[in-house]
C-alpha cells in the first residue's frame, strides 16, 4: 500500500509553531516513528505553503497511490482549487488537522475539503496522522 501525507502552509515549523497547540515535536521527527509504525506500507512525506504545488502533488499521485493524508493546514478553510483537485483524482484522501478546528475560531470550521473526503480525523495530535493511515489499512 502506497500512502503520501501531504502538508500544508506553516506546518513546515512544527516543533516551533505555537506549541501549546501544536506540540513540540517537528514532523521529520514523527514522520521517522510513523515509518516504524507502518513497516508494511510505502509511506513518504511532502510539504509546500504554497497552494499550487499542493494542488500539482495532489494530481501527481493521484491516480497511482492507495491513499492520501492532506493536513491542508489554512488552505483548508479557504481553497477552492485544492477541493477541486481532490474531486479530479481516483485516489481517497483522509483529512486531518492536528487540532480540534471546531473548538476554535469560528472561521476554521469551514472546510473545502471535507466534503470531498473519504473520511476526517482531527484534534488528537500529531496521532491523527497515525489513525489516518490505520483508517486507510482498516478500509481497504
Ligand atoms: C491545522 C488547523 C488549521 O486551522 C490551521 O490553519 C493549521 C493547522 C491543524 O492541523 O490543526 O495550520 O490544519
Amino acid at each position: 500500500m502506497k500512502i503520501l501525507i501531504i502538508n500544508g502552509p506553516n506546518l513546515n515549523l512544527l516543533g516551533k509553531r505555537e506549541p501549546t497547540i501544536y506540540g513540540n515535536t517537528t514532523f521529520v521527527d514523527y514522520f521517522a516513528k510513523l515509518q516504524l509504525n507502518f513497516k508494511n506500507v510505502e509511506l513518504s512525506y511532502y510539504q509546500s505553503n504554497i497552494e499550487g504545488e499542493l494542488i500539482s502533488k495532489i494530481q501527481e499521485v493521484g491516480f497511482s497511490y492507495d491513499g492520501i493524508v492532506l493536513n491542508a493546514a489554512a488552505y483548508t478553510h479557504t481553497s477552492i482549487g485544492i477541493g477541486d483537485a481532490i474531486k479530479a483524482i481516483e485516489t481517497p484522501v483522509v483529512e486531518v488537522h492536528i487540532s480540534n478546528t471546531f473548538g476554535r475560531e469560528e472561521f476554521r470550521h469551514q472546510s473545502y475539503i471535507s466534503p470531498v473526503a473519504k473520511g476526517i480525523i482531527l484534534g488528537f495530535g500529531l496521532q491523527s496522522y497515525d489513525l489516518a493511515i490505520q483508517s486507510f489499512l482498516a478500509t481497504k
